[in-house]
């Protein structure tokens, strides 16, 4: 294994606690198609692109639509998910996080955003942390959702870094799964039983070191 020239990072859930927003944004549609939405539910959709979330919430309420109705419930979630993303600030950083970024940035080891979310930048901008970051993939810039590799392998490509030489950071199982397929090593954010496929699993990025990062 190559020493880490870069650290990929995954947003929701692992720099910020978005999941509650989308949670949120998610009842409220199924509600208003008439099912409830429990946060267990929500599980599901961690890491999942939102197309996907919305076949998964039609599959719990048993509900049938067309592709245009779906597009047309896509839209409005996110129209809500938005509203609410609006009021972040860098409160909402995750613990450790500030802390991580700049030990990293201090010995030159470069620093990726690898997310799903078309909402990435916004909610970047909206904690400040937008000028930590060197490489900025997210759902606007890739077709295959994870466990698919694509967005790790674009960060690395862009980053001009090997991906044996990377480190991706992910709080949810696909994503550990596409940072395996892409040839990084992976730190799990979360919980062991979840994430033990990860190298190593944190339960937030307080407890990361750089000397952890190396082994
Ligand atoms: C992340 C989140 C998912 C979300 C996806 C797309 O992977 O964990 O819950 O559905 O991004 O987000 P977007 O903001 O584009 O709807
Ligand atoms: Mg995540």
């Amino acid at each position: 294994m190559l020493p880490v020239k870069a650290c990929i990072f995954d947003l929701d859930g692992v720099i910020v606690d978005t999941a509650k927003y989308h949670y949120l944004a998610w009842r409220r549609l199924a509600n208003e198609l008439g099912f409830d939405f429990s946060e267990e539910d929500n599980e599901r959709l961690k890491g999942v692109s939102r197309m996907d979330s919305l076949n998964i919430l039609l599959e719990i309420g048993g509900v049938q639509l067309d592709e245009a109705r779906k597009e047309e419930l896509a839209k409005k979630k996110n129209e809500w998910y938005v509203e609410l993303i609006a009021h972040m600030d860098d409160k909402e950083i995750l613990a450790g996080t500030t802390q991580f970024l700049t030990e990293l940035q201090k010995v030159g080891v470069k620093i990726a955003l690898g997310s799903a979310s078309k909402n990435a930048k916004t909610i970047l901008k909206r904690i400040g942390l937008m000028e930590m970051f060197d490489v900025i993939i997210d759902g606007t810039d890739i077709s295959k959702a994870k466990p698919d590799p694509e967005v790790f392998l674009l960060g690395a490509e862009a980053l001009k870094v090997e991906p044996s030489a990377c480190v991706v950071f992910e709080d949810a199982v696909s994503g550990v799964e596409a940072a395996l397929s892409a040839g990084m090593r992976v730190v799990g954010v979360g919980s062991k039983e979840t994430l033990y496929k990860a190298n190593d699993v944190v339960s937030s990025l307080a407890e990361m070191t750089l000397d952890r990062l190396e082994k």
